[in-house]
Parts: C-alpha cells; sequence; structure tokens
C-alpha cells in the first residue's frame, strides 16, 4: 500500500499530508535542513505492478541521501501514473510527469531531467533490471572525482547480462559496435539505460540531444559539445521484475534514426529522413502492385495504376504510422481520419511532382533533373502537410523530432 511506503521514509523531504502545510509555514523564508541531491528519473510504460516494489528499494539504497524520484509515464493504459500519483500524495519525495499522446524512451528521461532541481540526476529502469544500489555509489564517485557522468556497465570485469537471452546479448552487442560510428568516447556500454549525469552536463548537451527512441546515454555521449569526464561501475542486469519488455522491432527503426541523425541531423530532419525512406519503399509497394494487377491479372492499366497508387499511398501511411511517428502513433478512429488527410495531402503532393516536372521539362531542363526536382517538391510538400495535417504535429523542437 501506498501508506506504508510513506511511513517507511527516511529522509527530509517526506511528510505525511497532513505536516506538509504546517511544515511550509515553520520553514518560510528558511532553507530545508538539508539540500536535495540527487533526483531518480524512472520512465514509465505500463508498469504498474513495479512501481512499490522500486521505491521500496530506492529508498533503502539512498538513506541517508536527500532524493526525490521523478516518474515519467506515458499515459500507461494499465494505472501506473495513478498509482504513483497516490503514493505521491503522502510522499513529497515521489513526483508523477504524466505525459499524454507521446511515446518515448529518451525524450521522457529527457524531460524528467529538466524537472530536476537537483545537482545530479540518475536514469533507472522501473523494471528492477537495474541495479539501484549502485546509486549510492555512484554519486559519491561523482562528488569525490568531479565527474559528469557515472554509468553502470555490463561489460566490465564484475557485470554481466545476466541472465538476458543470448538473442538479446547479442542484438545489444551488434548496436554497440555501430552506436561507434557516433559515439565520441570510450565507453564500455553505451547502450546502457543506467547512469547518473551532473545537472550542468545536462544543460550543455540538451538543446543537441536527438531525443529519438531508447538509449538516451548514447545520445548524450555524441551531441555532447566537449568531451565528458565519465566513469563506469560493472553491475549484473538482472531480469525484469513483473511486466513486459517495450522493446520491439520498430526499436531497431528508432535507433538508426538516432544514428542518422547524429551523422545527417544538422543537414535533414531525422523525420523528413524516415518520411523519405517510406516514401522510397512506397514506389517498391507501387510497382508491385501495378504488376500484379496489370501484367497477372490483366486488369485494365488506368485501373491498375489508380489501385496501385491507392495501396502505395496506404502502405506509405501505416509505416509513417508505426515508425516516422511512431512517438505520437494515431490509434483507432484517428487512424481513419489520419489516412483520409494522409492521401489527399499526398494527391495534392503528386500533382504538384507532375506539374512542376513538365513545366521543367517544357523549359529545356534534362529529363532526370526535371523529374528530380518534381519528386523532391512532391515529397517535402507531402512531408510538411502531413506532419501538420495528418500526425498534427505544432512543435518543431529538436528533441523529439
Ligand atoms: N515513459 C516511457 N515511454 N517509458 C518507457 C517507454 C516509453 O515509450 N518505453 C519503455 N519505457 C520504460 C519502461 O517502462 C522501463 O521502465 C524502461 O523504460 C525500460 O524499458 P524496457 O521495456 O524494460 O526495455 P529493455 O529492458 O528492453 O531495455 C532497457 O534496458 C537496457 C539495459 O540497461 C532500456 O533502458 C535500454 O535503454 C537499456 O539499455
Ligand atoms: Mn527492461
Amino acid at each position: 500500500m501506498p501508506e506504508n511506503l510513506s511511513s517507511k521514509a527516511s529522509s527530509d523531504f517526506s511528510a505525511p499530508s497532513s505536516t506538509v502545510g504546517s511544515n511550509n509555514v515553520e520553514t518560510q523564508g528558511k532553507r530545508a535542513l538539508r539540500e536535495l541531491e540527487l533526483s531518480v528519473v524512472i520512465p514509465t510504460f505500463s508498469e504498474v505492478d513495479n512501481v512499490e516494489e522500486l521505491i521500496r528499494r530506492v529508498d533503502s539504497a539512498l538513506v541517508g541521501v536527500v532524493w526525490e524520484v521523478i516518474f515519467v509515464d506515458d499515459d500507461s493504459p494499465d494505472g501506473t501514473a495513478d498509482l504513483v500519483h497516490s503514493i505521491a500524495r503522502t510522499d513529497l519525495r515521489i513526483r508523477c510527469l504524466r505525459r499524454i499522446g507521446r511515446r518515448g524512451l529518451s525524450s521522457a528521461c529527457i524531460e524528467g531531467m529538466l524537472g530536476s532541481s537537483a545537482p545530479y540526476v540518475a536514469v533507472l529502469d522501473a523494471d528492477l533490471q537495474h541495479d539501484e544500489r549502485l546509486l549510492r555509489k555512484m554519486l559519491q564517485m561523482m562528488r569525490d572525482d568531479d565527474l559528469e557522468v557515472v554509468i553502470g556497465s555490463r561489460y566490465l570485469k564484475g557485470g554481466s547480462f545476466g541472465e538476458l537471452a543470448d538473442s538479446r546479448v547479442f542484438i545489444s552487442k551488434l548496436a554497440t559496435k555501430v552506436g561507434r560510428l557516433v559515439l565520441r568516447a570510450d565507453l564500455s556500454d553505451p547502450m546502457s539505460g543506467f547512469f547518473m549525469i551532473r545537472r550542468d552536463a545536462i544543460y550543455q548537451t540538451v538543446r543537441q540531444l536527438s531525443g529519438v527512441g531508447f538509449k538516451i546515454l548514447l545520445d548524450f555521449f555524441a551531441s555532447s559539445p566537449k568531451p565528458l569526464r565519465f566513469n563506469e561501475l560493472p553491475y549484473d542486469f538482472r531480469q525484469r521484475f513483473k511486466g513486459e519488455s517495450k522493446l520491439d522491432a520498430a526499436a531497431a527503426w528508432d535507433y538508426l534514426l538516432m544514428l542518422l541523425d547524429k551523422l545527417l541531423g544538422h543537414v535533414l530532419p531525422v523525420r523528413f529522413i524516415s518520411f523519405s525512406i517510406v516514401g522510397g519503399f512506397g514506389i517498391f509497394v507501387h510497382f508491385l502492385a501495378l504488376t500484379i494487377a496489370f501484367q497477372i491479372m490483366n486488369l485494365d492499366f488506368t485501373l491498375s495504376q489508380a489501385a496501385a497508387t491507392v495501396i502505395a499511398m496506404t502502405s506509405n501511411f501505416f509505416l509513417n504510422n508505426l515508425l516516422t511517428y511512431r512517438d505520437m502513433k494515431l490509434h483507432g478512429f484517428g487512424m481513419l481520419r489520419g489516412w483520409v488527410s494522409f492521401c489527399m495531402a499526398c494527391s495534392v503532393g503528386a500533382l504538384a511532382n507532375v506539374g512542376i516536372a513538365a513545366f521543367l521539362f517544357d523549359h529545356g531542363f534534362i529529363w532526370y533533373l526535371s523529374a528530380m526536382v518534381g519528386v523532391i517538391i512532391g515529397a517535402v510538400w507531402n512531408y510538411a502537410v502531413t506532419s501538420l495535417f495528418t500526425w498534427k504535429r505544432t512543435t518543431t523542437a529538436k528533441t523529439g523530432n
């Protein structure tokens, strides 16, 4: 029960709700007895059965430290945020930031970090796979060795992947190798989601972060304007306590996009890159559908071409919803409305493409150049209009691009 958790509270920041008001009056104008030192940011999506055990363990791992936990929940259907809020009402060390219509582990971590006032911020998974007992040692290293980041590593001697399935270990090792393309530091475990970072290092880097996908630590190291002073501590990656992993096949796409953003992001927005790759695949779908309709089913050419166009647009819509706009995916009726607006926007884009290409060709441009300009203008139109009307993106901020 939440009440039990708060009654076990061990730091100055915990107070039963009845004393909160009077406490504020008594300490008016004074500082808290001891200053907040550590915020633990915990991203959650459907982790309701892990929350209480996690708080209990963090509490006992951090006796004597003034800490807070910031849960960042993406409106989990299992009521994770409601549970955290009910605990937070009586335990002031606990907070919950609830995001609506959003998804993404990295962007959740960034927003949690920005909500922290502490000099040190740790990131911890909610499923107890990370060893929270390391937090105290991490904090001590930060203070004593003047570090900017301390990372929990599964590769160092003394650490391990525990009972993680061989296939997952293989993928993690492969991703680590590929990640070195953008990484500018010699980390043993850049895929780790378990680390502590100093507040000023966050603010130095936050505007450069990609914020896409799962790999927030790698993002920090690839985006920091200057090398970060870091050290690592080994730990054994544990089994998930309750619930299921959120890492699916589409997370690999996010990872690729994050790497592309670090390599090309200053030239092209990462969503546009994803949109263009999907569009390129759409050409393949179009020709496949056309061949089946016209060559194999012997349908009329105009009818086959029209059908192939609708099929390609539909497949582009679903792929973009799944990959390009994974963090703001449309569901249910919104998906139908989105599909209609996507097809309308892309039809105009196709007309613009053909019109501009024909105009250029008529004015003496070489055929492939005319076609290329038409395709690029059509793609930019489709991207801009669907981002506004289909996925209703209202921000152009870099994070979550
Ligand atoms: N807010 C939010 N939004 N949280 C999320 C989302 C999301 O879209 N997706 C996942 N999370 C939360 C989960 O609820 C969990 O607390 C944490 O992020 C990690 O997600 P898992 O589903 O458990 O991922 P994993 O075990 O496959 O991988 C994790 O562990 C690796 C090893 O440290 C990730 O944290 C990796 O980044 C990490 O490398
Ligand atoms: Mn996990």
